[in-house]
């Protein structure tokens, strides 16, 4: 349970409220690469409660500018891209990727008027199949050297789908294990079936740990035998979470603001030593980024499905099942009215996170998690695991490192 004011500090993303300046101290993905081919139109895009449009120049160089044109406010994404930037179609006026002026063909010969015109603008960087921005005040920070976004393009798949909520649901339900057993229940898995450790222990113990990067998370479920199944999350500032993995990679949910009642939630798989899994293709409409069960046909619920095979009657649709309870809370989950319980502990450790970075940027500190430092741009302690050990090791200290992690997998799964 947060305060009414906790709640507001945590949710609302536009300019100048507190989690708004947060954000904006980190880079955030803009936009699937694919969906800005060199060549390709200019864009409108709804950012942390700021309309922009994104282009790319002649050049393939991203651009992220305020939507509405310096001079008399047109709409920008409806612009001409042309040698040197993007040009506004109502009276010509044409803009670099940096937001200056470059051109006022409408004025007369020799007119210095343009210098002295700046278009709002972020900058931006194509990396990891993903055109990540800056919307902060100041030098920006360097780009987290996050493994997923450096491995070759075919050996990780990025995709996003549109959540109708405020990004901070949908962010939570990642840290929040005990879920599991329930909202994504199938029925008459085997024994050994890892699905079926979900529902073998509906109670797990919930052990989060405080560290540079945000929170990580231990969720140990008890197992026949003597023998735990341990689940390793990570809450990851400002707002990605590392949510399942093995020896071989892991999957990044990335929950980005396009206002404060709708986000994106990018998902990033990667594999370290091959192609990732295909698509399951169950997400992503026809017509965009809407998911095919969302909340306009109430997630497509089966009521049959849920006496045979689900829990939740939501065609075995992670997506599906995240996106209804997520969604389900309202566009701006009231958390003074909650009541959080022990299942909530991971979430909880995150808010306290959270909530003192917002402090700290409101205060004039550095966020936390931001480096600026390239001997200090290395991230081996994050990432998501899983294993069952015996019930006598313990958990803390299984994954002590990297390399631990990556050899530890290798010799239990
Ligand atoms: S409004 Fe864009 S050039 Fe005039
Ligand atoms: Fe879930």
């Amino acid at each position: 349970m947060l305060s009414p004011e906790e709640n507001s500090m945590l949710t609302r993303v536009g300019p100048g409220t507190p989690a708004g300046g947060f954000l904006r101290c980190y880079w955030q993905p803009a936009a699937l690469s694919e969906d800005f081919p060199t060549g390709g139109a200019p864009q409108p895009v709804r950012l942390l409660g700021e309309d922009l449009v994104l282009f790319r120049d002649e050049e393939g160089q991203p651009g992220l500018l305020g939507i509405h044109c310096a001079h008399r406010g047109a709409d920008l994404s409806y612009g001409r891209i042309e040698a040197g930037g993007l040009r506004c179609i109502y009276h010509g006026w044409l803009y670099d990727v940096d937001g200056r002026c470059v051109e006022q063909p409408g004025e007369p010969v020799g007119s210095t008027f343009h210098e002295r015109i700046r278009q709002r603008s972020y900058p931006c960087l194509d990396v990891g199949g993903l055109i990540l921005c800056y919307m902060g005040l100041g030098e920006p920070p360097l780009l987290p050297a996050y493994e997923f976004l450096a491995v070759p393009p075919d050996q990780a798949r990025t995709s996003k789908v549109l959540q109708e909520c405020n990004y901070q649901q949908g962010g939570e339900g990642n840290i929040d294990p005990v879920h599991h057993s329930f909202l994504h229940l199938r029925f008459g898995r085997s024994e050994d079936d890892r699905m079926s450790f979900y529902g073998q222990d509906p109670t797990p113990t919930i052990d989060p740990e405080e560290t540079d990067f945000g929170v990580r998370v231990y969720a140990v479920r008890r197992l026949a035998e003597g023998r735990n199944y341990v689940k390793i999350t990570n809450f990851i500032l400002p707002s990605l979470y590392a949510v399942t993995g093995d020896a071989n990679g892991y999957s990044i949910n990335w929950h980005v603001p396009i206002d404060d009642v709708t986000h994106w939630k990018y998902q990033v798989v990667f594999r370290r030593n091959s192609a990732p899994p295909r698509r399951d293709g169950g997400s992503r409409s026809a017509t965009g980024y809407l998911a095919v069960r969302n909340r306009g046909n109430r997630y497509m619920q089966d009521r049959d499905e849920m006496k045979a095979k689900t829990f939740s009657g939501l065609g075995m649709d992670f997506q599906a099942e995240d996106g209804c309870v997520t969604e389900g809370s309202g566009p701006i989950q009231d958390r003074a009215k909650e009541n959080a319980a022990y299942t909530d502990r991971a979430i909880v450790a995150a808010r306290a996170v959270l909530l003192r970075g917002i402090r700290a940027v409101q205060s004039g500190a550095e966020a936390p998690h931001v480096v600026r430092e390239p001997a200090l741009n290395h991230f081996p302690n994050i990432g998501a695991a899983k294993d069952v050990i015996p019930s006598e090791i313990p958990w803390r200290g299984y994954w002590e490192n990297e390399t631990a992690l990556r050899e530890n997998l290798i010799a239990h799964v």
